[in-house]
């Protein structure tokens, strides 16, 4: 196992620029909001100051009205589309104008936990835990205007599953006249057949120059937006982070955002249960511009384990996972290979992604279903094995699909590695 945490630790440190880390050099030049905090985790293992330096970094990006951009574009690099130009929002180190999940509440808590430096760790907790607080105000005001509990996402990208069969449907009320010609440069450093098609990056830029043309305005983004969609997974990040800073909050006192906090997951996990969909076993995504939920097994609806769900929803995803890994090789892929759509090697119709393993696992194990968390873990390092350090993986051959020597898979190696030792 040991070898595992060297390789993975190597990883880390060659895609390290400083003060953050790339994804991978080459597909990804730049700093990725959730990669970025799992990342966190990974280096806690060999380097706790650099690690909080990580999340640091990207919280110093946030916009005033408190959203976190997905990607900060801390360097010029064109080998990378869409870049600032493309988003041009106006910031003076230029970011993207979406978000993705939220799972820095749930990784500042966990260093917090874990760290040798207690010193450290109180100062950075109280340093970054109103700016996450300051986030998730953001998503509540801005992508649940109507206070339903549940926020909604306004673009493919920040699910971070991008080319998701979730999407299909509502993706077809997307239009594409209008698109600037473009040149994609993700297809030049990764296999074609991994990644989503070129009618869905047309879409994908269609909503990027929508959201331009409003000004990146948040407050007219999520109503004008003909892509609304109320995704579990997604859900379950950012209300598994609230209740993470409510605790923390609570330890550090900062008792105001304890107690917001407590109530946001409160009243979001009660809401997740009109997600349920009892003919697959699992959660599935609310289409919010069409008013009807989207009959798809993808793994958003498994990912919902990562919050403080029923006992008898986590044991039914639990249960759910067993069924997914009998139609396939490695648990969890990330659409049910029975269904319509699923495809093994593009992206996120199939293929298995360890930072999702991660969640799942981790809030399986939390709700007692040890066993099947186990053989996540299991899977997760047969996968190393089998295919390295890649951005994701076959789940019927393991192969390796997508970016290699990638920094969040190698991160949460070293954190199913280390479990044992930290239980
Ligand atoms: C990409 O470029 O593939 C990303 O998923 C967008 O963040």
């Amino acid at each position: 196992m040991q070898s595992y945490i060297q390789s993975a630790e190597e990883i880390l440190k060659k895609n390290d620029l400083g003060s953050y880390t790339v994804p991978t050099h080459g597909l990804y030049p730049f700093q990725w909001n959730w990669d970025s905090c799992l990342t966190a985790l990974g280096q806690f293992h060999f380097n706790e100051a650099r690690a909080w330096r990580e999340i640091e970094t990207l919280m110093a990006h946030q916009w005033d009205d408190g959203m976190v951009p997905h990607i900060i574009f801390h360097k010029e690099d064109d080998g990378y589309f869409p870049g600032p130009d493309v988003w041009a929002t106006g910031r003076q180190v230029p970011t993207s104008g979406i978000t993705q999940p939220a799972v820095a509440g749930f990784a500042v808590n966990r260093l917090y936990e874990r760290a040798k430096d207690k010193a450290l760790a109180g100062e950075m907790a109280r340093a970054l835990l109103p700016k996450i607080h300051k986030w998730h105000q953001w998503f509540f005001r801005c992508r649940d205007p109507q206070g339903t509990g549940l926020v909604a996402i306004i673009h493919p990208w920040e699910s971070g599953r991008d080319n998701s069969v979730d999407w299909d449907v509502p993706f077809s009320r997307v239009p594409t006249d209008g698109v600037l010609p473009f040149q994609r440069r993700d297809t030049q450093h990764a296999n074609p057949e991994h990644r989503p098609t070129q009618a869905q990056y047309e879409r994908y830029i269609w909503l990027v120059q929508l959201f331009r043309s409003l000004k990146w305005d948040n407050m007219a983004l999520h109503d004008n937006s003909p892509f609304r969609i109320v995704d579990p997974g997604f859900n379950a990040i950012l209300l598994r982070s609230c209740s993470d800073v409510a605790k923390l909050a609570a330890e550090v006192g900062l008792e105001a955002i304890a107690a917001e906090s407590r109530s946001f997951a409160q009243k979001g996990t009660s809401a997740m249960e009109a997600l349920w969909d009892d003919d697959f076993g699992q959660y599935i995504c609310f289409d919010r511009a069409a008013n009807e939920l989207i009959k798809s097994p993808s793994i958003s609806g498994i990912l919902a384990a990562f919050a403080d769900i029923p006992t008898n929803r986590s044991q039914a995803l639990a249960e759910r996972v067993l069924q997914l890994s009998s139609r396939c090789t490695y648990a969890v892929a990330s659409h049910d290979p029975a269904a319509a759509g699923f495809d093994a090697s593009r992206y996120w119709r199939g293929p298995v992604w360890l930072i999702v393993n991660y969640m799942i696992a981790d809030g399986l194990r939390r709700a007692g279903q040890t066993d099947v968390a186990e053989k996540i873990k299991q899977d997760s390092l047969e996968l190393i094995e089998k295919g390295g350090f890649a951005e994701y993986y076959n789940p019927l051959t393991g192969a390796a699909c997508g970016g290699l020597e990638f920094t969040w898979t190698a991160a949460m190696v070293i954190e199913f590695v280390s479990q044992s030792e930290i239980a």
